[in-house]
């Protein structure tokens, strides 16, 4: 199996350019499936998630066109299969998110139930909610998910929790339902925004999104567009840890300050200096970091997809931390690998106590899922000696060129390429 081997660094130092938002351009795929015209989709990330849902969506009839400059061509004019299966679905969770346009688009879908992973039980159930709320009749059987529908009819849903895939879902479905849907406690995250921007440039009436209430007046049908995807925060947030860990001076290009704001908040807490400067950030930390407490929330509250980056850098503060997670209620597989590495890091319920060690040990670790795998990377920046780090299948789900990147800082690391089975991940 590939691995990634870290050697310990000194500060990492320059310039580094962050890459398409995952989270955005899955959803603006799926939604592609609503448009009867070409879409192109700009800033499109090098990752193996995106890979996944240009499968799904080929299966499902789309025609798709990939160029080396980061630009996809989807044309869903004739999409003819509202299924999508099961060997697919478990490989990503978010192709779950083709139910909600498949079900506006052809009156039915049939997909595969995503199956649990590795962070928690991640159930769907807000996302039938809100479908059945348009009127779809929902059937469960076999692993499936069926909902069929002659039409849709919009509605309001109050959302129990703001999900972040029951909003995207129920916002493609609505966007070509028969009057108006209202999604309240909907989540707020950025790449709800895009997904809105990206719909209404097809020609949807979206209104609301980037707040707890969002309006979706459908329309009967949609066209094609090109849009650009917004750059990832939680990419730039990983490489501003690297900075602060490291003790280093990175500047963070084609980083959206607006969308920074808990974790720039809490690096500066710690005692690293930030420079904001709209589209990129620059994070120096010539002083140490000093322990902070963190609780991860729906946006704009602190992300939990950036909680064991975190919990890398505390691990080496001065000081005792506390990190709360919240949205996910098994997200701290990555503690007994930090553990292994020589950290102090005790679990009590959703609540981590992470207690500052003078130094990690390189050691041999396992990227549990992919925030996990990145976090593990930063420790074996600093860790004394080398961290073999296993299952990175994880880490390109969601990270472009990771190590060329923080090699071009000036990180000791190298992938370790060999053929290994690894096609049975599961999303996080
Ligand atoms: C998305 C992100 C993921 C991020 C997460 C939270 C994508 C592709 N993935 O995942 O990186 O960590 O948001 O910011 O965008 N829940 C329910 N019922 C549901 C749906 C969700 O109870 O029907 C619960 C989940 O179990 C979890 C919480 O809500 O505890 C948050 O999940 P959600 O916001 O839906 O996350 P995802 O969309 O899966």
């Amino acid at each position: 199996m590939p691995k990634i081997i870290v050697k310990k660094s000194g500060p990492l130092k320059g310039t580094v350019k962050v890459s398409g938002a995952k989270n955005s351009v899955l959803p603006i795929m799926a939604a592609s499936l609503l448009a009867q015209d070409k879409c192109t989709l700009e800033e499109i990330p090098g990752l193996r998630d995106v890979d996944v849902m240009a499968e799904v969506l080929t299966s499902l009839g789309s025609d798709i066109k990939k160029n080396s400059d980061g630009i996809l061509e989807i044309n869903s004019a004739k999409i003819d299969n509202y299924e999508a299966p099961y060997d697919l679905i478990k490989k990503m969770r978010a192709s779950f998110l083709v139910i909600g346009p498949l079900l506006a688009r052809m009156g039915k879908a049939r997909v595969s139930l995503p199956g649990g992973c590795a962070i928690g039980a991640r159930p769907i159930d807000l996302h039938l909610k809100g479908l059945s709320a348009l009127g779809a009749k929902i059937n469960l059987g076999h692993g499936y998910v069926e909902a069929t529908a002659d039409k849709l009819i919009g509605d309001k849903i109050y959302l129990d929790f703001p999900s972040v895939g029951a909003t995207e879902n129920i916002m493609m479905a609505a966007s070509m339902a028969e009057g108006q849907t209202i999604i309240q406690n909907a989540a707020e995250e950025p790449e709800i925004v895009d997904l809105a921007n990206f719909l209404n440039s097809l020609g949807a009436n979206i209104k609301g999104a980037g707040t707890d209430t969002i309006k979706i007046q459908g329309v009967k049908e949609l066209g094609g567009s090109k849009h650009t995807v917004i750059p990832d925060r939680i990419e730039a947030g990983t490489y501003m840890v690297a900075a602060a860990i490291t003790g280093g001076d990175i500047t963070v290009k084609n980083a959206l300050t607006d969308h920074l704001k808990p974790m720039i908040a809490k690096l500066k807490e710690a005692g690293a200096e930030i420079e904001e400067n709209g589209d990129h950030v620059r994070v120096r930390a010539a002083n140490g970091i000093k322990a902070i407490d963190v609780k991860t929330l729906p946006y704009p509250g602190f992300p939990t997809d950036m909680q064991s980056q975190f919990m890398a850098l505390l691990s080496v503060a001065q000081g005792t931390s506390v990190i709360i997670e919240t949205v996910f209620e098994n997200r701290f597989m990555h503690v007994s690998e930090l553990n292994r590495m020589g950290a102090n890091i005790k679990i009590e319920g959703h609540s981590a106590v992470v207690q500052g060690v003078k130094a990690l040990e390189g050691a041999q670790v396992r990227a549990t899922d992919l925030r996990a795998g990145a976090a593990l990377i930063l420790a074996g920046l600093v860790a004394e000696g080398q961290t073999e780090i296993s299952d990175i299948y994880h880490i390109d789900r969601g990270y472009v060129e990771i190590e060329n990147k923080l090699k071009s800082l000036g990180a000791n690391i190298e992938r370790i390429e060999n053929h290994g089975n690894d096609s049975d991940y599961e999303d996080l």
